[in-house]
């Protein structure tokens, strides 16, 4: 909805359940309710990245369009990429309601949805009618994967998925962060990672020959250093194109009020900056860069956006702030990027990936 909309409608959305505000909010974007905002259109923001070009390097992280329904109003309002998802490959309800906490006092959300969605076969035809648009905006679509919550084989559930949406995706995103599916973390260590991204790879080769999307991997940011090194090696070891850094924490700070601490789920939001930033830091040291990495988590303005940058990621996306801030928030992000790198004297914003890594 647009900027000056959003002001009006924000005391309306936030004095309702988070999750019945985001469907209001969905429907008002699929009708039309697009914000009209300004966004800087420039070339030293463009980033180019697995042959793929993204008009700025700001993104809509996994979770906000979990259907593929509103891909082109949120190109529109000004991300230079999308990541449609978590989808698997099954309709599933998700955790029973209530799921989504807001921390208004300390911008902070808590989540435990359990990836509810309505399938591969809706998204795929959401994808489809997105992809025929004739005068659709510019920008890049990531699909991000997922497994039904009690599979017994995981790794079928994302080669369905690579067969069936592989084609359409300028990236594809293999989730095995979220804290709320049992067992999905588990994905992460060693033993586990090298066979599934094999079996997943193998898959994009078969299904996806004319149209090789590039494979990212999205990490929790509660792993240790030494399970960081594990799955960098991994990662490197079978090829993997890039990681993202990260998922919600776990992490509960003291400064959460009794009532938000006690709720399971994913924390997101301003609490995560700097945990978010010092792993992309980590991760880019220990890979000498040699994995791209979308930054997120925790991302509410510029500077968040341009730590993140400097830490070593080449792109990178938010959610939590979108609920709190509203849409300005996109021009805003883009604007200060290039204040940033006037006053860091760079001419492209490429120059900043890692400078403080
Ligand atoms: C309500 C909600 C739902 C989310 N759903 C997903 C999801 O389905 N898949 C996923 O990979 N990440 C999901 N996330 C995590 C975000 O993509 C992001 O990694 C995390 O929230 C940190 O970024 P932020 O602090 O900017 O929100 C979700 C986050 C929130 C708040």
């Amino acid at each position: 909805m647009p900027s000056a909309l959003f002001t009006l409608a924000k005391p309306i959305l936030h004095s309702m359940d988070p999750e019945t505000a985001h469907g209001m909010t969905l429907k008002a974007l699929q009708a039309g309710l697009v914000p009209c905002c300004t966004v800087p259109n420039d070339e030293r923001l463009q980033t180019t990245l697995w042959n793929r070009t993204f008009p700025n390097p700001v993104g809509l992280a996994a979770g906000f369009d979990k259907n593929a329904d509103v891909v082109e109003p949120m190109l529109k309002i000004g991300f230079g990429f999308v990541e449609a998802g978590t989808v698997t490959p099954r309709p599933q309800d998700g955790n029973p309601r209530p799921r989504v906490f807001r921390d208004p006092a300390n911008d902070a959300v808590i989540n435990r949805m359990g990836f509810p969605n309505k399938g591969a076969d809706n998204f795929r035809h959401n994808i489809e009618r997105f992809l025929e648009k004739k005068d659709r905006a510019r920008g890049v679509l990531g699909i991000n994967i997922g497994m039904n919550k009690g599979v017994e084989d995981p790794a079928k559930d994302y080669c369905d998925l690579v067969q069936m949406l592989g084609q359409y995706a300028d990236y594809l995103t293999v989730n095995i962060s979220s804290p709320n599916t049992p067992g999905l973390r588990n994905l992460q260590s060693r033993e586990n990672l090298v066979p599934l991204l094999t079996r997943i790879l193998e898959q994009r080769a078969k299904s996806c020959a004319s149209n090789m999307p590039p494979l990212l991997v999205k990490l929790a940011p509660d792993l240790t250093e030494e399970q960081l090194q594990d799955i960098a090696a991994s990662l490197i070891e079978v090829r993997i194109d890039g990681v993202i850094l990260g998922n919600t924490t776990l992490d509960r700070p003291e400064y959460l009020s009794a009532g938000m601490r006690q709720q399971a789920g994913g924390l997101s939001g301003k609490p995560l900056t700097q945990k978010s930033t010092q792993i992309i830091r980590t991760f880019y040291s220990m890979t000498h860069g040699a994995l791209p990495i979308i930054g997120v988590g925790g991302i509410s303005n510029a500077d968040d956006a341009y730590a993140k940058i400097r830490a070593g990621a080449s792109l990178v996306q938010l959610y939590t702030a979108l609920v709190f801030q509203g849409p300005a928030l996109v021009s805003d992000i883009l604007n200060g990027l290039l204040v940033q790198l006037e006053k860091d004297g760079f001419n492209h914003i490429s120059q900043a990936i890692g400078k403080s890594a």
